[in-house]
């Protein structure tokens, strides 16, 4: 089964073909970093209007590098919740019209679901159960998948995102956006152990996290030295602040792993990318002798590959749209759209 699927659901407009939920037939992205880097971040209004004069263009496209037309094709699928409402609302009725002049079915497909679709597209042995440890701009999560469609989440951030976090604190310091992945470049040999930073204290949740402490506690630290008069020190606050970021996820992750015992322990989501992150997961997953999984950094990101993946999921479990389908701005993983 082909399916044409579309992410529209920030600033990247993405198309790509994915046969039968694993095999990437093509997978194309248009970045909107050059125009946001002007502002320092994502400009809604502007990633919008950027989604649609690139959409059918990156559509086509897609097409052309999978070598099919869109007759070829057996569904189309989109991005339809969580996200900008004006970047996904561009996508789902582009997907629409797609569905209805050729009259393939129209798949939904949530974000994060598709997050974690990403490792499915590496690695194709990796099969739902396991416990998953969701990183993006707008979510961090821990999430009991127990099958392809079916999710509980077992940990959340209170507050900010840890992308969020790292977006902010590296903002703070005259980093350009992305501000995570140029903290990650600029933070590599930096010393993790020169500045201390608060760990947060979470009540009644375990496995909950929460970055807004340590957010203040980099931005008054900036402050501070900017108020002397001193530089701060780009790489060592950056490599402390990335350090305590990655112990509070692999803190959390671990306490999970003791809960649920899990054999299979995956990474998604675009902090996903992150170096230290990635090495300190796979030092807690040999520690409990778990299979640890992590996409190849080109599927960190926002892309549709794994929007196509998920969808080959979606539409086995029944979730096939009407032309009614709407995009929503906020939506748990684990609920389904009724349509
Ligand atoms: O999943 P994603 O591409 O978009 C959302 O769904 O939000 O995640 C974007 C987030 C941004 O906060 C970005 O700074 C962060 O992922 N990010 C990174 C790295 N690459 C991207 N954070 C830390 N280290 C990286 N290498
Ligand atoms: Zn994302």
């Amino acid at each position: 089964m082909k399916i044409l699927a579309i992410e529209s659901s920030c600033d990247d407009t993405a198309a790509a073909v994915v046969e039968d939920g694993r095999q990437v037939l093509s997978s194309v992205i248009a970045s909107q970093v050059p125009e946001h880097i002007l502002y320092g971040g994502v400009v809604p209004e502007i990633a919008s209007r950027r989604h649609c004069e690139s959409i059918s263009g990156v559509c086509r496209k897609a097409l052309e590098e999978a070598e099919i037309e869109l007759n070829d094709i057996d569904a189309v699928a989109c991005t339809y919740a969580p996200g900008l409402i004006g970047a996904l609302l561009v996508g789902v009725n582009f997907a629409k019209g797609l569905s209805y002049s050729t009259g393939k079915p129209l798949i939904p497909v949530h974000h994060l679901r598709s997050h974690i679709a990403s490792n499915y597209i590496c690695s194709d042995e990796l099969k739902p159960p396991f416990l998953a440890l969701v990183v993006s701009g707008g979510h961090t999560h821990l999430i009991n998948v127990k099958d392809y469609t079916d999710y509980e989440i077992i940990g959340r951030t209170r507050d900010d995102a840890a992308g969020e976090a790292m977006d902010k604190a590296a903002r703070t310091m005259g980093l350009p956006y992305p501000g995570g992945l140029n903290m990650d470049r600029e933070a590599a040999d930096g010393d993790p152990h020169s500045y201390k930073f608060p760990l947060p204290k979470i009540q009644d949740s375990e496995l909950d996290f929460s970055f807004s402490g340590l957010k203040t506690a980099v931005i008054n630290l900036v402050h501070n030295l900017e108020q002397k008069g001193e530089k701060p020190d780009v790489k060592n606050i950056g490599a402390s602040y990335i350090g305590t970021v990655v112990k509070i996820l692999c803190d959390r992750t671990e306490k999970a792993i003791n809960i649920l015992h899990p054999e299979r322990l995956i990474l998604a989501g675009g902090v996903s990318a992150n170096s230290v992150l990635r090495r300190e997961m796979k030092t807690l997953a040999d520690k409990y002798k778990i299979k640890l999984y992590m996409p190849d950094l080109k599927y960190c990101g926002d892309n549709a590959a794994m929007v196509g993946s998920q969808a080959f999921y979606e539409y086995q479990n029944g979730q096939i749209a009407s032309l009614k389908l709407n995009a929503t701005a906020a939506l748990d993983i684990d609920k389904n759209i009724t349509i």
